[in-house]
């Protein structure tokens, strides 16, 4: 195998295989972790009507796990992420906090990649978290 471009395999070699188109179903999640900056974070990967997100498990409220039941992010009805916590509700398909005591900011994004059957994860550049 050539050395290559090493911008792109540096790239490469950042992204997690977190798991397999198919496995989640509607209203369904998966935490996975990453190391990014030379920590490791926590995330989640949802389905939501038909499509894949995934966001860091950490409120916009307080830097805080949104799970405390673990991997239970979604409310009873499937349409909603809350934060167990304080009860932020979270739009599954954006991540912006509807209610709740970080009404209006976001959970952060975690980009996805799928090629084939497979889903990879990225570290997302990771912001100050507010009210910490
Ligand atoms: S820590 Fe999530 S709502 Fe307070």
């Amino acid at each position: 195998m050539a050395g290559g471009n090493s911008t792109v395999d540096k790239r490469k070699s950042k992204r997690k295989l977190v798991g397999q188109v198919g496995e989640l179903a509607h209203g369904e999640s998966k935490k996975f972790t990453l190391r990014c900056g030379g920590i490791g974070v926590e995330a989640f990967l949802i389905s939501y009507e038909g499509s894949l997100h995934a966001y860091l498990n950490r409120c916009r409220h307080i830097a805080l796990s949104l799970d405390w039941l673990d991997n239970q992010f979604f409310s009873e009805d499937k349409r909603f992420l809350i934060c167990a916590n304080h009860g932020a509700t979270y739009e599954p398909k954006t991540g912006e906090c509807i209610w709740g005591p970080c009404a209006g900011a976001w959970l952060q994004g975690v980009p996805l990649e799928i090629e084939g059957q497979k889903i990879f994860a990225r570290c997302p550049e990771l912001e100050e978290q507010n009210g910490v």
